[in-house]
């Protein structure tokens, strides 16, 4: 695992940028897998940037998401949909067929989410996968106990996460689904790269259980110590409960600029 602390979310975001921009100029038709929530909402915003004043090329790029709640249709205002075309692929050259975000409201939904899993394959795997982290340790929304070897499926949502995202449902925890469709921990571990983003001091003791603590599903995002490109950004407040913070700044500050986007 590489640990990456920067002062702040806006310089960490636009670290862990350069590094899809990388893979993506490298790879032209690079699949990345894609995350929700606030996390890593400067990052796509850095990524815009990136192809609105670099040329940042997504016409090729396919994309897949973590997850989606059940029951919500694709043009509800919370549903995962939505929020990706309105912060981010509707302000890239990104191709609306190469877009892939698990079916809320699939008939047989067992079906679609086998079917999620064979069009990661055919796209070639997932090159890196952007992930952020529960304040219960979940990665998409594989919640504490998940298997690490699941794949794409139905999970119900802790209570805890539940409350957590009560702020994308104007606080009301009454509209927040309960169940969802999720990447399993199995297709997470599959992509090439993980990336994950995590700032602010609720995300601390969630980061320093998921780099230094032990490998355990109660904590689903510890099982990025076994994958053999993961790399962690986090801002100062989400580092401060790790033992080498110190160790991690002298090995990213010691690196010249070019590996840094490695
Ligand atoms: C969302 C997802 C979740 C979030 C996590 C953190 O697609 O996969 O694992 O990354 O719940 O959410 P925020 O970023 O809102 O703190």
């Amino acid at each position: 695992m590489e640990i990456i602390i920067r002062e702040n979310r806006q310089v960490a975001s636009e670290a862990a940028a350069r590094v899809v921009a990388r893979i993506v100029r490298e790879k032209p038709n690079a699949v990345l897998g894609l995350a929700t929530g606030s996390t890593p909402l400067t990052l796509y915003k850095e990524l815009i940037r990136l192809h609105k004043e670099e040329g940042l090329d997504f016409s090729e790029v396919s994309t897949f998401n973590l997850d989606e709640y059940i029951g919500l249709e694709k043009e509800h205002p919370q549903s995962y949909h939505i929020f990706m075309w309105e912060n981010l692929f509707s302000q890239i050259n990104i191709k609306p067929e190469n877009v892939h975000i698990p079916d809320g409201m699939a008939v047989d939904i067992p079906a679609s989410c086998a079917a999620y899993e064979r069009e990661i394959v055919a796209a070639g795997g997932i090159d890196v996968q952007v992930l952020g982290i529960g304040s219960d340790g979940h990665i998409g929304f594989n919640e504490p106990t998940s298997s690490f070897a699941s794949r794409t499926r139905i999970k119900t949502l802790t209570q805890q996460t539940v409350a957590d995202n009560a702020r994308f449902f104007e606080g009301n925890e009454a509209c927040v689904p309960h169940h969802c469709i999720t990447m399993g921990i199995g297709t997470i571990m599959d992509a090439r790269m993980n990336l994950m983003l995590a700032f602010g001091e609720g995300k601390a003791d969630g980061i320093a259980a998921t780099v230094e603590g032990p490998v355990t599903a109660i904590m689903p995002a510890s099982i990025l110590q076994h994958h053999p490109n993961a790399k962690v950004f986090i801002d100062e407040p989400a580092a401060t409960k790790l033992q080498l913070a110190e160790y991690y700044r002298w090995v990213y500050d010691g690196k010249p600029e070019w590996q840094k986007d490695a």
